[in-house]
């Protein structure tokens, strides 16, 4: 279990990039980081409004000499003191990640990017060595991958609770944007623009997640083909989608089913995911993240509790609220950045070994999943044909 005790020697200086006043996503950072001591945010260049910016990082509390502008006049004022910042968040929208992420890098600071992470698998590639290079660590958010009940998926299929695994069934559809886009917020416009969103709209913002919680659940499966059909039922959007279904083809015979969708109108379900196995299944939600389902052929159906006793160890040592009260998207995101900071700080200890055997979502994940947008979007531009996955 997870109770806020120190596991690095000291918090980290912490700085964000974005996720300001009106920004999605920042909230979550914050409380995710700041949860157990394991970092302090000491300056950020929050919005692009600089001037709404420093106002907002002063209310967080962050001195106003650092709430910087832009991200180029954090990096010049921080590098330039004896306790500037270590690691800097970045939840900005997508096109400008690759360009945050490597001048941080190249400063010296460590990075937290939102996904999807970049737009080609070629810059994740230049990412990942310049990181190395510099003996960085680049971490990235899948929000409720640290879920315990996540975890409590894999570790029933590392046991072979379930047998082989024969299907795979996720969907993350919700109805925010089954409107047009005329009047909307700098969020819906920067997403369907294949400028600032990259090739993909929903199959990025919420199909990556899909993507990655199941690479969790089976890291043994690979895919080996795919179809993605994408369309954008508001014409608007195209050339990007706000609808996709894909299907895959897994190496050990396995098959998988994915929709995403935000014209799923009315649909406040979320996230859904189902395994499915020889012997057994586990379904489980976001809409109602304290339960697994679990259902074994010619048994009575079962509904495993966070928390409780009889789950997996993977499981129990990762929750924080114990059982009976709700366990949520806070708690995960607060595992995501505990497993990073932990990773961080055996970086800069030089612990390598510690480093192997360590799980956390850094660079791979983010690569993993531009690659399967990569593979989804050359699927659906020649027509929703199979193609081999690269
Ligand atoms: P948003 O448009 O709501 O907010 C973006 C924020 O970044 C705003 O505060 C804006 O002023 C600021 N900003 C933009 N460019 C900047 C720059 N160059 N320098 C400094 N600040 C800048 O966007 P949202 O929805 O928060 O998404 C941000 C990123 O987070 C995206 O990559 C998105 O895919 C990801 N995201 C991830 C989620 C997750 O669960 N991991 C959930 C929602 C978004």
């Amino acid at each position: 279990m997870i109770n806020g005790e120190r596991t690095i020697s000291r918090p980290l200086r912490w700085g964000m990039v974005g996720g300001g006043r009106t920004g999605q996503v920042g909230y979550k950072h914050r409380t995710g980081a700041q949860r157990d001591g394991t970092y302090r945010l000491v300056c950020g260049a929050f919005d692009l409004d600089a001037e709404r910016g420093r106002d907002f990082g002063t209310r967080l509390g962050v001195a106003a000499d650092r709430c910087y502008a832009t991200y180029q006049d954090l990096i010049v004022g921080e590098t330039a003191r004896e306790d500037g910042v270590e690691v800097v968040s970045i939840a900005t929208p997508n096109f400008t990640h690759y360009e945050i992420t490597k001048a941080c890098l190249q400063a010296g600071l460590h990075v937290i990017c939102e996904k999807p992470l970049f737009f080609t698998v070629a810059e994740c590639v230049e990412i990942e060595k310049l990181a190395a290079q510099k003996g960085l660590i680049v971490g990235v958010t899948y929000g409720f991958t640290g879920h315990p009940l996540v975890h409590q998926m894999a570790a029933m299929v590392k046991k072979g609770m379930l047998g082989d695994i024969r299907i795979v069934d996720m969907q993350y559809t919700h109805g925010f944007n089954s409107g047009d886009d005329v009047g909307a917020g700098e969020a819906v416009k920067w997403r369907t623009n294949p400028k600032t969103a990259g090739s993909t709209f929903v199959l990025g913002d919420i199909g990556t997640h899909l993507y990655y919680l199941s690479e969790i659940v089976l890291p043994h499966l690979r895919i080996e083909k795919l179809l993605c059909d994408r369309k954008a039922f508001i014409p608007t959007r195209a050339p990007l989608e706000d609808h996709a279904t894909v299907l895959m083809h897994y190496g050990n015979g396995a098959r998988g089913r994915l929709w995403v969708s935000s014209v799923d109108a009315g649909n406040m379900g979320s996230q859904r995911y189902r395994f499915v196995g020889s012997k057994a299944s586990v379904e489980w939600s976001d809409s109602r993240p304290d339960q697994l389902i679990y259902e074994v052929q010619g048994e009575p159906n079962r509904t495993l509790h966070h928390g409780m006793p009889y789950l997996e160890e993977e499981s129990l040592a990762v929750d924080r609220m114990g059982a009976l009260h709700t366990e949520g998207l806070g708690d995960s995101w607060s595992n995501i950045y505990l497993w990073i900071a932990q990773a961080i700080d055996a970086k800069n200890r030089g612990d390598e070994a510690f480093l192997k055997t360590h799980h956390y979502p850094g660079i791979k994940a983010g690569t993993e999943g531009v690659r399967w947008l990569e593979n989804c979007v050359r699927s659906a531009d020649m027509g929703a044909v199979w193609v081999d996955f690269k």
